[in-house]
């Protein structure tokens, strides 16, 4: 989903910046407030997604579903978005869409579209959908995704000049 939705976009001239965090060293939040007068104090990958998360139009979240919920790994992530709880003044997207997939022929998308959303609401973005596909441990027709995911993002980002 990721890759047909970096294609796409790349081929509208949108420039896509694909953040994997399973290839990065990123730690859980600690709730030590640290980032009550700032930024976070752990010295991690983490500064990777925030100066991206500040240099950004629009955010794409892509996880599958973990037991109902968003996977550990965005869940990390977005918890360490705290220092926004503090300031809401600090840069941002002005808006966040999601890309969600679970195995399951009817996977429960809802718990992990309502977290995010509440990131969206904590960041400051705008929250502009979601697409989801299930079934995929039926196996994955990429031809489908390629199709479903460019019409959503299209719908999202128009004629990409905006
Ligand atoms: C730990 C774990 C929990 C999962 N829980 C669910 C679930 O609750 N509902 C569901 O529909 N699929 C669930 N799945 C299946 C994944 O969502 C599905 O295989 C997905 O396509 C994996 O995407 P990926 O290949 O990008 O990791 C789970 C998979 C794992 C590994």
């Amino acid at each position: 989903m990721c890759g047909c939705a970096r294609s796409h976009l790349e081929s509208k001239g949108v420039s896509v910046n694909l953040i994997v965090v399973s290839d990065m060293d990123v730690s859980h939040c600690r709730d030590c407030d640290g980032c009550r007068d700032g930024m976070c104090v752990l010295d991690d990958e983490m500064d990777v997604i925030y100066d991206a998360f500040a240099t950004s139009d629009m955010l794409i979240l892509a996880c599958p579903i973990h037991f109902s919920g968003p996977s550990s790994l965005i869940k990390l992530v977005m918890d360490r978005f705290q220092p926004y709880w503090f300031d809401e003044t600090l840069p941002h997207p002005s808006h966040a869409v999601a890309l969600l997939c679970g195995g399951s022929p009817e996977p429960r998308f809802d718990a992990t579209i309502y977290t995010m959303r509440a990131f969206a609401i904590t960041t400051g973005m705008e929250w502009k959908g979601q697409y989801c596909l299930g079934d995929t441990d039926s196996g994955v027709d990429v031809e489908r995704i390629r199709s479903g995911v460019s019409s959503f993002l299209d719908g999202v980002i128009g004629d990409g000049k905006g």
